[in-house]
């Protein structure tokens, strides 16, 4: 593998419109963590850029949902996400925001010039229009029914069920969110990208560049997007919040938010390189330096599809060498939400778990969702702290620490002869570090971790095994060179779990006095502690989690559902899609419809019919059939003895070959669910509603 120069090493700029989770965190964050820190203990020239993503339909919608302004927004979160990371440990060199004044600079130049090689088609195209609120729609506010899967609450950008990304004009009976009608197709120019006529050069790319560096997932979604075929795709938006399309004319006209966001990687680049008086054109644009972006598998599309052919359509930038994008991590069984509070948040977990950021930082790498979807339960967690941190990596070294200061006043105690299994247990840890090496460097980094606490396992054993408190009165010598081992590997441990548990390797490094030993050239060294150097005071590593703590976070979550579920009601009544009000109708109009209460007798499926009930209704003064388009939301069996508000009088009319005489009258939901009216007290069938 040809060794480059530097790293640009960039993790997906999350959008500030709510805390960060450990969904974003296994998915994204944590993995560069790793990366990043790996690299620069290897001495290579490394610079980790992130930021908010400040632009864009989610800030907006945002907004709107806490009733404060899109810019109140982006502050409260930028604030909020910018400092739950540096109080987590992410070791970004910068955490910058695509509002700065920097950001839009860049973001506008980069437009320029693809504006004037003629890389951009300028089309003018029909767009959804809210009439009322006189504004086009972004694509996230347009919701309507899905084409592939039906479902009938799909936005105008992507179907969250079937997960198919659409196009607004692709929904059926689609509807503005703002103000509920049925938008209006009215034209409009935009700057589009013709990513057909970068097809084959991507795909050649792809194809001969990447295969075998990129992950299964990313390289089979790339092939995917490019069987289907590209398609050009507007570069901006009719919005007014956002970086302005810098042409004459372009009134009202922002950047596209996917456009704008992956060149946030470069501004927070050159807001670093003037604080550091370095160069960053040396970061983007020197063939010898590496380009990895770290991703959810949501963002694959932006990061090896249109970001790279934006950047080859410039000419002047270098393309990703690396995507290692991850799937999803669910938590307690469902979609980690932000928008439905359904979530860890990463500042709560700080507040919960003062001292703990190691703990999240080895569970979310143990289950990192690598190469599938995976899942994050409390009761996982306390089990990998309790028996993997606290029973196996804590255990081992609090007992070399104890007993050598126990035996030995803290001084490492020369070694012996060395036998058969001495030999052994040592050799590993070279062989362990280059594990490490090549798994990290391929982007494995839950394998990685395996193989750091395979060394506290082999540790764990070799105590076991030679059992050294029971050997110190009979042969203090074998005690001396089985603590001294046991501290070789406890240095080594500090040294290779920098990467990954980056706190607990300063406090072990402490606590073996070693602070100035942590190069990772050290690693793999069976002689790293030399007698006479004097260790420090055990001090516990890692402490075991309590029931208690599980339950009460549990309980958390449960609550926030609850809310969460009442809220989502009142939202989606407020947000509601009403239906029109219908026009007046006279005093007599209405007196003239007959409603009564009526008792339901039996209910069956009408044959070879989704959404058909046949029932029959004691009306009190007869009994009857009505045909009811109510199947999808009811059991026929359900229904029986139960009363109902119905038009007695409604003229008879066939359906599906039976004589429906009457119609339930039903509640419809905003979303769409049908209810039934009944009396809050039983009456007698044939009562009658006015
Ligand atoms: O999906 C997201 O959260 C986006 N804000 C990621 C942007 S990554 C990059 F392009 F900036
Ligand atoms: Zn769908």
């Amino acid at each position: 593998m040809s060794q480059a120069k530097r790293y640009t090493i960039t993790a997906a700029l999350p959008y500030a419109n709510g805390p960060v989770h450990i969904g974003h965190l296994a998915g994204a964050y944590i993995p560069a963590d790793v990366f990043a820190r790996y690299q620069r203990l290897r001495k290579r020239e490394v610079l980790f850029v992130c930021g908010s993503d400040e632009h864009g339909a989610a800030i907006t919608i945002r907004a709107k949902k806490e009733g404060i302004s899109p810019q109140q927004i982006i502050d409260k979160y930028h604030s909020l996400i910018e400092n739950s990371f540096s109080q987590f440990g992410i070791s970004f060199d910068i955490y910058h925001r695509t509002s700065a004044e920097l950001h839009h600079q860049t973001s506008q130049e980069f437009f320029k010039t693809l504006h004037e090689k003629g890389v951009f088609v300028e089309r003018e195209s029909e767009q959804f229009f809210d009439e009322p609120h006189q504004q086009f729609l972004a694509d996230r506010y347009i919701t309507g029914t899905c084409p592939k899967c039906g479902h009938d609450a799909a936005y105008g950008d992507q179907c969250e069920k079937c997960g198919t990304s659409l196009s607004p004009t692709e929904l059926i009976n689609p509807k503005s969110t703002l103000s509920g009608e049925v938008p209006v197709l009215k034209k409009t120019k935009h700057w589009y990208l013709p990513m057909d006529q970068y097809q084959e050069w991507l795909k050649w790319w792809i194809v001969n560049e990447q295969r075998d560096s990129l992950k299964a997932n990313v390289y089979g979604q790339c092939r995917s997007w490019l069987e289907q075929g590209l398609q050009e795709r507007a570069m901006t938006r009719d919005l007014d919040w956002g970086v302005k399309v810098p042409l004459p004319n372009a009134e009202g006209k922002v950047l596209y938010v996917w456009l704008d966001a992956p060149i946030g990687y470069i501004s927070a680049t050159k807001a670093w390189a003037l604080k550091h008086d370095k160069r960053w054109e040396d970061y983007w644009q020197k063939p010898d330096t590496e380009l990895v972006h770290f991703i959810g598998k949501d963002n694959i599309v932006f990061h090896c599809i249109i970001f790279p052919i934006i950047l080859k359509a410039h000419g002047k930038y270098i393309l990703p060498k690396n995507v290692p994008a991850n799937e999803f991590l669910n938590l307690e069984g469902n979609k980690i939400s932000t928008s439905r509070n359904w979530a860890v948040w990463l500042h709560e977990y700080m507040q919960d778990f003062a001292g703990k950021n190691d703990v999240l930082r080895y569970v979310l790498l143990s289950i990192a969702p690598e190469t599938k979807d995976s899942e994050f339960t409390w009761k996982d967690f306390q089990t990998r702290n309790n028996s993997e941190l606290v029973a196996t990596l804590g255990n081992f070294v609090n007992r070399t620490v104890v007993l050598t200061n126990k035996y030995f006043e803290g001084f490492v105690p020369p070694a012996g002869e060395f036998t058969n299994l001495e030999n052994q247990v040592l050799s590993a840890l070279s062989l362990q570090k280059q594990k490490i090496e090549q798994l990290i460097e391929h982007y494995k980094f839950r394998d990685a971790l395996y193989e750091l606490m395979e060394i506290a396992r082999i540790g764990n054993k070799y105590l076991a095994d030679t059992e050294p408190w029971k050997l110190f009165k009979q042969d203090p010598e074998l005690v001396k060179t089985i603590l001294n081992v046991a501290l070789q590997i406890s240095a080594n441990l500090a040294i290779l779990m920098q990467p990954f548990l980056p706190e607990t390797a300063q406090k072990l490094a402490k606590m073996l006095n070693i602070t100035g030993l942590l190069e990772w050239e050290n690693a793999g060294k069976t002689a790293l502690l030399k007698n006479p150097h004097q260790i420090g005071k055990e001090e516990l590593l890692f402490s075991k989690i309590e029931d208690t703590e599980i339950e009460a976070q549990i309980a958390k979550l449960n609550a926030s559902k609850k809310t969460n579920e009442a809220a989502h009601l009142v939202e989606t009544a407020q947000n509601a899609t009403l239906k029109p009000a219908k026009n007046t109708v006279t005093f007599d109009q209405f007196a003239g419809m007959d409603i009564r209460i009526a008792t339901i007798k039996a209910a069956q499926k009408v044959p070879k019919t989704q959404k058909l009930l046949q029932i029959t209704l004691d009306t009190g003064l007869d009994e009857r059939t009505v045909v009811s388009g109510i199947a999808e939301f009811f059991e026929p069996e359900s229904l029986v003895g139960k009363q109902v508000c119905f038009l007695a009088n409604l003229a008879p009319r066939a359906i599906k070959g039976i004589n429906s005489q009457g119609m339930i009258l039903m509640a419809e939901s905003p979303s769409g669910e049908l209810h039934l009216l009944a009396p809050q007290t039983i009456l007698p069938s044939g009562s009658v509603v006015g």
